[in-house]
């Protein structure tokens, strides 16, 4: 949440950062702000809304400068006005700074300030950083000790960054829990929150570790560790992945660009992995801890939102494959929980992002209990895929849309080939290993015939678009389906709507149920079927209307319920890939008929940086 860029060299940063916030607008797009230092001058431009906005009225000016820094905004302190967005300034208008996260004991700083004399303009957090540093730099030598001194105050997660008029040459960097990355050129240097901002410009990077603090001009960076308080040697690491600029192509929105990856996302996520023709899978991350695998007694997945649905299937997955008891656990919940942990668990974190706060702090929870930490993560080189000691990579690409779409699926087919790994050697279910490997590879083209009914999903969709609410239901494998599928409906489409497991529906949910409450039932192949059945049958006595997707073939269905949504036939483990295409092309479609921005839905932001 909230992206950061910045540029010292010696060129003008100004459209650099512009095209890096752009880039970043996922991470938050309420507003946005730039600051630039020209020799000891000043200058900020902010807007609320879009980047593109921003871009616009810079671009009447031009404004030029060789350090440029700039912020895209989801508000957590305060409203969404121009105010309140980024750079926050000192009183005197010396001291510029953007931040990432959220500083806790705000109150008692800004409080602390006012005895001071300070005054505060903003609703935000953030306000007190640039007039802390300002109030240490009136006792201390240098700018880097105040904003040092500064650190040491604040409470809470951030990723900073801080420049002074009096400083032009200088960028000021800091992070605890939230993600910084420095790109290192030729007489420049950068900044971001991710590398898709920078990359365009370099592949040599260096990750900021916690309590890390640099010191950053056009020909230097210097990394001084507070918690260690000494000097530390940063290491440049170089990208190693092509730059992934997700391009929408002829698609209209990222969504639907994203949705319509599908099938290729589950071939590259099996792909030298899952072999068929030879009875095995071969997973290169977990190489480097196949001995500790081999006496794990219990997994904990951790996971939010889309991520922690996925883990739902990984469960049942797992288990039934490796015998292994799996629990999942919302991570925000995970963290503070205070339950038994013996050294034979595995914390498995699922995250796209890989910078998702609630998941890092419980991995950091479990980071002295001396158990593996595993990771199944997309977006290479983040914090989870860099603190975790072994793990395997989606391979998804750049997932753009807010709403979390192929990095699902391509979690359930990562976690089921983890569910394999594991499974192999205890040749627990060596029928369902065989069955789950040649599913896997027959999986793409099956996740294609249900893109290639979209037609279809839509007009249903446009059907049922005008509902206030809507439950979802499934049993088993599609009880996760039926949770994702409400989430992704909600997300995107502001419909309420809630995921039950359909047998839970005669304990309370039931009730609820009328011709003005529509009920998303998934209904597909399974020996459960006949249940979920009885259970539609039982909204259909009550006036509930039903769409429901079947397996193709089932014709019976249509006298039961009021819409079908048919998929192929597929292993019952693995038909959540296919229930979630489905489900995906629904929410997707009754969004865009009621005319909302899919891929920037309101309140949200794609990757979760505040707990
Ligand atoms: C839903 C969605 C979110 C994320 C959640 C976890 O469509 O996108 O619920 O799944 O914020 O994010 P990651 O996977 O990045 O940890």
């Amino acid at each position: 949440m909230c992206g950061i860029v910045g540029y010292i060299g010696n060129k003008s940063g100004t459209g650099m950062v512009l095209d890096g916030l752009e880039a970043l607008e996922y991470r938050g797009y309420d507003s946005a702000g730039i600051a630039l230092i020209d020799g000891a001058k000043g200058q900020v431009f902010k807007q609320v809304g879009r980047v593109s906005g921003l871009v616009k009225e810079v671009s009447k000016k031009k404004p030029e400068a060789r350090l440029v820094m700039g912020h895209t905004r989801w508000a957590t302190h305060g409203g969404v006005t121009v105010q309140n967005a980024h750079p926050q300034a000192n009183n005197r208008q010396s001291i510029f700074v953007v931040h990432n996260g959220i500083i806790e004991n705000f109150a008692e700083i800004r409080a602390k300030l006012k005895t001071e004399g300070y005054h505060f303009d903003s609703q935000t957090d953030t306000e007190v950083i640039p007039n802390l540093i300002d109030f240490y730099l009136k006792q201390l030598p240098t700018f880097e000790d105040a904003f040092k001194a500064a650190l040491n105050d604040v409470r809470g997660a951030y990723s900073i960054v801080a420049v002074s008029t009096k400083e032009p040459e200088t960028l000021y960097a800091a992070r605890l829990s939230s993600p910084l990355v420095i790109g290192i050129g030729k007489d420049e240097n950068f900044l971001a929150s991710d590398p898709s901002a920078i990359m365009e410009h370099t592949k040599k990077v260096i990750y900021l570790e916690d309590y890390d603090v640099a010191v950053i001009t056009k020909s230097k960076v210097s990394v001084h560790n507070l918690k260690q308080d000494k000097q530390t040697e940063p290491k440049v690491e170089l990208l190693d992945y092509e730059n992934e600029q997700a391009l929408l192509g002829d698609y209209p929105n990222f969504m639907l660009k994203e949705i319509f990856e599908a099938p290729a996302t589950i071939k590259t996520a099996t792909l030298g992995r899952a072999q068929a023709d030879k009875n095995l899978v071969k997973l290169g991350g977990l190489e480097s801890v196949l001995r500790q695998l081999k006496f794990i007694d219990r997994i904990v997945i951790v996971a939010c939102g889309t991520s922690y649905y996925a883990g739902l299937v990984g469960e049942y997955l797992i288990e039934e494959l490796a015998g292994i008891p799996v629990e999942v656990h919302l991570a925000s919940e995970f963290k503070y929980r205070d339950e038994p942990f013996s050294r034979s668990t595995v914390l498995l974190a699922i995250s796209q992002s890989g910078e998702t706060a609630d998941t890092i702090a419980a991995l950091k929870k479990v980071e002295d209990y001396g158990v593996l930490r595993l990771g199944i993560v997309n977006a290479v080189g983040s914090t989870i895929a860099r603190m975790t000691d072994a793990g395997v990579y989606c391979h998804a690409g750049p997932e753009k849309a807010v709403a979390s779409t192929k990095a699902f699926i391509a979690q359930v087919t990562v976690l089921s080939e983890i569910a394999l790994h594991l499974g192999a050697e205890s040749k627990n279910n060596p029928k369902l290993f065989k069955a789950l490997l040649k599913e896997l590879n027959e999986l793409p083209a099956k996740a294609q015939a249900v893109l290639d009914t979209a037609d279809q999903i839509k007009k249903v969709a446009e059907k049922y678009k005008d509902y206030r609410d809507f439950l979802f239901i499934g049993r088993h494998n599609a009880f996760p389906s039926a949770l994702e599928g409400a989430l992704k409906l909600k997300e995107i489409s502001y419909i309420h709507a809630e995921g039950y497991a359909a047998g839970e529906m005669k304990h309370g949910p039931l009730a609820m149920i009328d011709a003005s409450f529509p009920t998303f039932a998934i209904a597909t192949d399974s020996p459960l079927l006949e249940k979920t059945y009885s259970n539609i049958q039982e909204i259909r006595a009550r006036g509930g209307p039903v769409v429901a997707i079947a397996t193709e073939g089932n014709k019976s269905i249509k006298d039961l319920v009021d819409d079908v949504i048919y998929i192929p036939k597929a292993l019952d483990e693995l038909q959540p890939v296919l229930h979630a295409t489905a489900t995906q092309l629904f929410a997707y479609y009754i969004a865009m008929a009621r005319g909302y921005d899919v891929d920037r839905p309101r309140n949200l932001a794609k990757s979760v940086t505040v707990e």
